[in-house]
Parts: C-alpha cells; structure tokens; sequence
C-alpha cells in the first residue's frame, strides 16, 4: 500500500515538474488543487486568511482533501510544527520522495541542502556551518554597511525631484544579492553574471516567464565558479570550503551548495527587507523608533521576523513510520506540510499573536523553521536586516508610501510571501 502511495506520489511530482518546466514554474498553476491545500499560502495584505487561523484552532493538525493517493496533513500549531520538524529521524525530506528517482536530475533540483536527508545532509551542512558562525560571517559587517549605504544613494538620486522610487527593485533585491556575491567569494568580473541569475531566479520564485531551465543556468554557473576557486581559492565560503575539505568535496556538491545558498537566502531576506519596510511605513511611531539604539531596532527586527513569517510553509516532509503526533495517527508515505505563518500566529506563544507589537518579549519564532533544517543563514539575514531598516529609516526620514495600500500587489500563492514592488517618496 505505502509503495503504491510512495509511487501515486512521484508520479504527481513528476507531472507537476513536466507541466512547471514547459510552462515557468507557478504556483498559481496549482489552481487546480483544491482550496484548502492553497489556503496556507494566501494573505490578505500582510496577514494570513482568516481560514488559517479557523483550521488551527479546530484541528492543528488536519487532514487535507487531496486527490492522491496519499494522506496529505497540514500542520498549523505551533508544538505540533516544532514536533514534525524536530523529528528528523521520522521524517524525509528528500527531494526524490516528491519526483521520483528519475525525476531528480541535478537540474531539477532546486537547492541541495533542503532536500537532504542524513548522511548526506549532516556531511553538507557540516561544510557550511562554519562559515556562518558569528566570527566568520563578521568579516562580511562592514560590506553589509557599504552595500546598504550604496543603495540609499542610488535610492537618492533616483529619487531627487520627488520621483517616486521602489523600494523592491532598487533595496530589497540588491542587498541579499550583493550580500550572497561577498558571501560565496564570487569574483568581480562575474558578478553582472550573478546578478542576471538571481534576477531570473527572482521571476522563477515569481512565476513570471519563467522555467526550471533558471535552476540548471544557475548550477551551471556555479560549476564555473567552483572551477575557478578550485584553480585560485578566495577567502569566500567556496574558497575556505575548497581550502579546508577540498578532498571530501565534489564540484557538484560545492555547486549545489551555493545554488542552495542563493534559493535560501535571496528571496527570502528580500521580502522581508520589502515587507519589513511596509510595515513600518503604516505606523509613524514605528518608522521613527528605528533611528533609535540597537536594543530596538533587535526587537523589531525578530517581531518583523515572526509577524511576516515570509516563508509560509516548510519543504514537505514525508513520514517513513506511522506514528502519533498530538493525538493524530500518522502513516508511513505521508505527505506533512507545515505552515510557519500559521505557527507564528499561534496563541501558544502568547496572547494577540495575529497583531505586529514590537514591545513584547518575542518568543523563539518559527519564521527560519526548526530542527537540522532550521535556516542556516539566520544570523546573516538578522546581520542584513538589522543594517538596513534603521539605515532606511535614518536616511530618508520622511519617507511615506506613493500608493495607496489596496493598489499593492503582493505575491499570489508563492511559497516565499513577498510583494512585486512597493513605491514610495523619498521626502515626505
Ligand atoms: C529572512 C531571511 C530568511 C528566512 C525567513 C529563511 C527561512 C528559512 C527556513 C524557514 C528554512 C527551513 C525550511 C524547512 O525546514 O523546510 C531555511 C533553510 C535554509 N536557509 Fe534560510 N532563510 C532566510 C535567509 C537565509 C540566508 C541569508 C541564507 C544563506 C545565505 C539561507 C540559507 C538557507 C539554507 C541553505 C537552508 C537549508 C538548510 C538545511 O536544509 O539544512 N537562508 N531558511
């Protein structure tokens, strides 16, 4: 029963991958799934659907109407979330379970690390962990600075006579792609490269014209650059990966890696950068509490975090044993999906979760998921954001937003929320 299920499965995968890569990759397209396997990834505005929080409060755990073979469960409670990701040897991730074996060329898979399981993930992750630690990701701060500073001058000029300048196109994507560059050690000479692709990865998240074939030029170009880096290591993450276990790694991992690394962390810290800054031009008191000491600008930063959640649900996970979790029996070749937008609204973690209140002692949020998954970029994002809100707020003092809010067009059923651009005058 659970092969055939595993199978119905791969089979479901792999036409969703033929029908996305001849047709741009879009979630949109999953219209054709049933609205309560949507539900999760709608909002109105910044808020999810008043639905998400109906289905936590009655069955943090429920069982979704999908027309496969497999038990489908969407996870929305906070414990009940931290519970399936914090189980890893109960759960896969792996890419394969959703395709099938043939399905999962190198081309088609986007971002190697998420869609590990142990061995291979913990061998991986372990090549990445210490270049993401406090000491290493330091060398990056003053870039950090340089680049935000860079922007808001292009910001100004831009904006000088009272044009309404967005905020999306010339902040919120440069930053985490110019950040990435500096992270991975990508040299100079490939950077208008670089950008190129991330762009095309920003319309393959966005579902504009765009096709798997954003994933296998990425990888493609990553394989260059792990060439070079092999040839001349850099003091980049490639180059210190190259340096310290070069042996242990093939150019196809290093690849995959920094492919991931760039899925990770562009668009994610991009829509928090763009969202992050709508909130916090609806409120005057908070646009004006960022100029202040770091103490709050922290505060907001991990409340923006939790509040927007951005990414709305985690990779699948699949069951490999039946077992229970908060009362609910589950099978061997379950589908689990798991809302952290849903989790991070809970009232588990403490009263009025649906509102955006800087003030409170934010409980650990869910908003870079949870166990050996749990964002490893965390501490760069936080870096990012941390350096640009008040570096925005400081500059442009009176900046106010140039559209109204219901002409904003957020993002329609995307796995990361995010928004497609956000005007606004620079004074006031
Ligand atoms: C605010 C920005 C970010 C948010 C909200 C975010 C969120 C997340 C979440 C929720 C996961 C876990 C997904 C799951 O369990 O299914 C994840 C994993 C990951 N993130 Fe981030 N992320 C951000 C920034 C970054 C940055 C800056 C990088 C790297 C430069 C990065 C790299 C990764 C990688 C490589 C993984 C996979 C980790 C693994 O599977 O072990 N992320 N992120």
């Amino acid at each position: 029963m659970t092969t055939l299920r595993s199978r119905i499965i791969a089979w479901a995968g792999r036409m969703y991958l033929v029908r996305t890569s001849k047709k741009g990759f879009d979630l949109s397209r999953m219209s054709f799934l049933p609205e309560p396997v949507l539900m999760p990834l709608r909002r109105e505005g910044l808020d999810p659907v008043n639905d998400l929080a109906a289905v936590r409060e009655k069955e943090p755990i429920s069982k979704l109407p999908v027309p496969i073979a497999a038990n489908v469960w969407l996870v929305t409670g906070y414990d009940e979330v931290k519970a399936v990701l914090g189980k890893a040897n109960a759960f896969s991730s792996d890419f394969t379970n959703l395709v099938g074996k043939a399905g999962a060329g190198a081309e088609q898979n986007p971002g190697g690390l998420g869609f590990a399981d142990p061995p291979v993930h913990t061998r991986l992750r372990r090549l990445l962990t210490p270049e993401f630690t406090m000491r290493r990701l330091s060398r990056l701060t003053p870039r950090i600075h340089e680049i935000v500073e860079e922007r808001l001058d292009a910001m100004e000029a831009a904006g000088r006579d009272g044009t309404p300048v967005d905020i999306v196109h010339s902040f919120a994507l440069p930053i985490p792609s110019l950040v990435i560059c500096e992270l991975l050690g990508v040299p100079y000479e490939d950077r208008a490269d670089f950008e190129r692709l991330s762009a095309a990865r920003f319309d393959l998240f966005s579902g504009a014209n765009a096709s798997f074939g954003a994933i296998s030029e990425s990888l493609s170009y990553f394989r260059d650059i792990v060439k070079k880096q092999r040839e001349n290591p850099g003091d980049g993450l490639l180059g210190m990966i190259v340096k310290e276990h070069g042996d242990s790694v093939s150019d196809e991992e290093l690849a995959g890696l920094a492919d991931g690394v760039l899925t990770g962390g562009f668009e994610t810290t991009a829509s928090m950068l763009a969202l992050g800054a709508l909130v916090l031009l609806q409120d005057p008191e908070h646009f004006a509490a960022l100029k202040d000491g770091d103490e709050a600008v922290d505060r907001y930063v991990e409340e923006l975090l939790r509040y927007l959640t951005v990414v709305q649900v985690a990779f699948p996970r699949f069951a490999r044993e039946d077992m229970e979790i908060g009362g609910v029996q589950i099978a061997a070749g379950d589908v689990v999906l798991c809302s952290l937008s849903g989790a991070d609204r809970d009232g588990e973690l403490g009263p009025d979760m649906e509102r955006f209140d800087p003030s409170r002692n934010v409980p650990s949020h869910l908003a870079f998921g949870y166990g050996i998954h749990r964002c490893v970029g965390a501490e760069l994002a936080r870096m990012e954001l941390r350096a640009a809100y008040p570096a925005l707020v400081r500059r442009f003092p009176s900046m106010r937003l140039a559209a109204a809010p219901e002409e904003l067009a957020f993002r329609k059923l995307s796995i990361v929320y995010g928004i497609e651009s956000l005007p606004v005058r620079l004074d006031g």
